[in-house]
């Protein structure tokens, strides 16, 4: 069984060709960075427009990458949502012509279970119940896996995002778009202890996320020292603030796991290609006798190898699904769908 898989939600054109196996026979991304980057953050509408010019180019391309041709194709699948509505609407409206022309079923996909699923794309036998940080520019999330498909939301971000955090304090200090990858590299050699930042507490003790004190803190820094992409203590800086968005997430993740004990810890979402969260991931699972499951980081990053994957898993076992056309895109997570 083949399955071909569109990712629109946000500013990634994606789509990839994957096998009911997990074997994937093309993953495709068109990056958006050059369109959006004079801007320092996505602009929605720049990029529905951008993901209709792409949208007919990219599936073509998944489906020569993978040998196939439209015809071999069983089930399309689709981000459905949380995403930019008017993005997530193109992927939506040009898979359901596919599914429609050559009557086939079509799965709509939520985009941060399919972030989720990367790590079960390689490997299957993650041992239940785990604990999954998902660590995105959208989306700051744990989840509690108790089994496959069944998942509950133990805390979000309250504001910012973290990778919403490191594109922000890059953007203003002129350094490029997407953050997260330059403050990585500038960050490279830095002394992370240079430059305090207190990390932010729930009073309520939920397992909340907020980053926009840790923000406002860089953006204090930033003014104190006059700190500037030219500046020598650039490296410090950056790996301060990064150090500090690590800690940040990594704190929430041992209290998650002292009220929510797991066999397992999961990190995905475009943060967890970061080296530093990376690494802390890992760290914090050998100390905890726990195993890290981290995508690798074409996987971590928008695709749609993990939408195709997910399909894989939901039609396991099923009966062919019906046609559904009435499939509609929806802008944010909502615990009623968990
Ligand atoms: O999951 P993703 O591709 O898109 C969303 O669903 O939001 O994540 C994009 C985020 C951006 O904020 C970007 O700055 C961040 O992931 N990111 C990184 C790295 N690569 C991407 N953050 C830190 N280090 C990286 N190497
Ligand atoms: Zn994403």
């Amino acid at each position: 069984m083949n399955i071909l898989a569109i990712e629109t939600s946000c500013d990634e054109t994606a789509a990839a060709v994957v096998t009911a196996e997990r074997r994937v026979l093309s993953s495709v991304v068109l990056s958006q960075d050059e369109v959006h980057a004079p801007f320092g953050g996505v602009v929605p509408e720049l990029a529905s427009r951008q993901h209709l010019r792409s949208i007919g180019y990219i599936v073509a391309e998944s489906l020569q990458r993978a040998s196939l041709s439209t015809g071999d194709i069983d089930v399309f699948a689709v981000t459905q949502g949380p995403g930019l509505i008017g993005s997530l609407l193109v992927g939506l409206s040009f898979a359901k012509g596919l599914a429609y022309y050559y009557r086939k079923p079509l799965l709509g996909i939520d985009h941060l279970e399919a972030h989720m699923e990367a790590a079960f794309l390689e490997n299957p036998d993650i041992p239940f119940p785990a604990l999954a940080l998902l660590v995105s520019g959208g989306h700051t999330s744990l989840f509690f896996l108790k089994k496959r498909l069944q998942f509950r939301l133990l805390g979000r971000t309250r504001d910012d995002a973290a990778g919403e955090a490191l594109d922000k304090i890059a953007k203003f200090l002129d350094l490029g778009y997407p953050g997260g990858p330059v403050i990585e590299k500038l960050a490279h050699g830095g002394n992370s202890g240079k430059f305090a930042f207190a990390l932010p507490r729930m009073k309520d003790g939920s397992l909340d996320f907020s980053f926009s004190g840790l923000k406002t803190a860089g953006l204090k820094w930033i003014g104190e020292t006059k700190m500037s992409s030219r500046h020598p203590e650039l490296p410090d800086f950056l790996a301060s603030f990064e150090a500090a968005v690590v800690r940040a997430l990594l704190e929430n993740v041992i209290r998650a796991a002292e009220r929510f004990p797991p066999e397992s810890l999961i990190l995905c979402g475009g943060v967890a290609r970061n080296r530093r969260l990376r690494d802390g991931f890992e760290d914090l699972a050998r100390t905890s006798g726990l195993k890290a499951f981290i995508p690798s980081p074409q996987f971590c990053t928008d695709n749609a190898a993990m939408v195709a994957a997910l399909a894989a898993e939901k039609m396991r076992g099923k009966k062919r699904p019906p046609l559904s056309l009435d499939l509609d895109a929806y802008p944010r997570f909502s615990r009623a769908r968990e």
